[in-house]
């Protein structure tokens, strides 16, 4: 069986061969268009994914050595993301689709993440939690099934990625400013700032209020000391950083608690977090949790894990018509 799966849904243009069980190609066209901007611009990424996709596919199919005539399916992100550009992939999955009359598979963004964790040897068992954390999303996902999960728990405004991106704004860092804080805080001391832990009630999240607690914890600083940021930076990171990522732990550990789960992985953008896979190792040890953190190329956005989420569903002949379209706010 050869698929190809394309993932279009923020800023990232990718495309992935999977030949049986084995992803062969994952080809990542990131948009460094975006930097200037701070942040995601919607009509800037449609048209770089516009430009980006046939060059990618190519490449994508040409390091699979797997010929276009040879492929038994398409898979695509239907979302959730920005509808500029999930319509690129989406347009284009369709057409080859015709072309080579072919089955087409949709694909949901958030449980491609989960189910990356499906790609190699080391998989978790069913069923499993899945920490998703994201630039958009923040979920704890209970994964009965491939294709049977359920959100337990989710932020109810900003998602951890964007906490962590904003935080970095007011550093004076550039975007995405999530690794830059990551790379900051492996020379900081953690505990050298405090920050409030916001307290939501069951397993939702909120971080909104760790924004807005650093923005004036900056402030005040940095009326005594102009120098502040510059002299403290990698303090400052460090603590944000361990503030943001016992927030995520402290509900993931009720989670487990209450579900009686003890397979647990982490996926998403945010689980390339050092001190988030750090702290998870060590809870795990301690808990005596088996405990999944996928391959750093798998964290962030890609095709193989829609490849692999579209695996589950060409296994059960689950295709879509021509009449398919995008959805920005597509759940599960
Ligand atoms: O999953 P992803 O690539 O795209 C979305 O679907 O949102 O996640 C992107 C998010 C951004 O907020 C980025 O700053 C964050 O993941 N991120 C990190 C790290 N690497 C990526 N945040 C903290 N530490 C990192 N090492
Ligand atoms: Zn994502």
């Amino acid at each position: 069986m050869n698929l190809l799966a394309i993932e279009s849904s923020c800023d990232e243009t990718s495309a992935a061969v999977l030949v049986d069980n084995q992803i062969r190609s994952n080809v990542i066209a990131a948009q460094l268009i975006h930097e200037q901007y701070g942040g995601v611009v919607p009509e800037l990424a449609s048209r770089a994914h516009q430009q980006h996709i046939v060059p990618v596919v190519e490449r994508a199919l040409a390091d699979a050595k797997i010929p276009k005539t040879a492929l038994d399916a398409i898979a695509f992100t239907r979302g959730p993301g920005l509808l500029g550009s999930l319509l690129v992939g989406a347009s284009f999955a369709k057409a080859l689709a015709l072309g080579l009359n072919i089955p087409l598979i949709e694909v949901n963004h958030m449980q491609a993440h989960v189910l990356a964790h499906f790609i190699g040897d080391s998989n978790p068992a069913f069923p499993f939690l899945c920490l998703t954390v994201s630039g958009g999303h923040t979920q704890i996902v209970r994964v009965r099934a491939p294709l049977d999960m359920e959100v337990i728990g989710q932020t109810q405004d900003d998602a951890v990625g964007e906490a962590f991106d904003k935080s970095a704004k007011l550093l004076n860092l550039p975007y995405p400013g999530g690794p830059l804080i990551d790379r900051y805080a492996r020379q900081g001391n953690p505990l050298a700032f405090r920050f409030p832990l916001a307290e939501m009630p069951g397993l939702d999240f909120s971080f909104s209020g760790i924004k807005t607690a650093i923005l004036y914890f900056l402030r005040d600083q940095i009326k005594t000391n102009p120098q502040f940021i510059d002299q403290n930076l990698p303090d400052i990171c460090a603590s944000i950083q361990y503030t943001l990522v016992q927030m995520l732990l402290t509900k993931l550990k009720r989670a487990a608690r209450e579900t009686g789960i003890r397979d647990i992985a982490i996926a998403g953008g945010v689980s390339a977090n050092s001190g988030l896979r750090e702290a998870l190792q060590k809870t795990g040890q301690e808990l005596g949790w088996r405990v999944f953190i996928p391959a750093f190329e798998y964290c962030t956005d890609n095709a193989a894990m829609i490849a692999m989420a579209a695996k589950f569903k060409f296994d059960q002949s689950d295709f879509v018509g021509q009449d398919v379209s995008p959805l920005p706010r597509m759940s599960f």
